[in-house]
């Protein structure tokens, strides 16, 4: 069940060294760290909001915009990147009319590029849902994602 801030915040201290745990217990309730809640964090914390953000920005886990229904991760390792992983981020936009902001404006599906996935002889690779896609080409794209239209 999703908690709230209160309660999340309840469950600790109120210090400095709280920031990074806070960030992470908001963002495994909510899928991500709604803006307008810093503010609190930062009051709990007393770490200013500006420092807050240069945290959170500094960590890829953080996200400040909520994920799409259906969560998409493109590897951009070396082995991914050398097999044309650009063009397939480029070929899933496209697709979807993702704008670069990384969500569907009907919220459907939101992506991200990451680091290696583990499955690098079988590049270039993604995962929907943690579900590994491999050897994907511009072509599978269509098949991997079916738009309702
Ligand atoms: S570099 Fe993409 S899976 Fe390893």
């Amino acid at each position: 069940m999703e908690k709230g801030l209160s309660e999340i915040l309840s469950s600790h201290q109120g210090t400095k060294s709280d920031l990074i745990p806070i960030l992470q217990d908001i963002q495994s309730n909510l899928g991500y760290l709604p803006e307008e809640m810093m503010k609190d964090v930062s009051l709990f914390t007393r770490v200013p909001e500006s420092e807050i953000y240069g945290v959170a920005t500094f960590y890829s886990q953080f996200r400040f915009t909520p994920r799409g229904k259906n969560h998409i991760m493109v590897c951009t390792g070396t082995a991914c990147h050398v097999k044309g992983a650009d063009n397939i981020i480029d070929g899933i936009k496209r697709h979807l009319d993702m704008p670069d902001e990384g969500v569907t404006p009907d919220g459907e599906y939101s992506m991200e590029s990451v680091g290696c996935l583990g499955c690098c002889a079988l590049a270039p690779c993604a995962t929907v849902n943690d579900n590994i896609k491999s050897n994907i080409t511009l072509k599978d794209i269509k098949k991997i994602f079916r738009r309702r239209k």
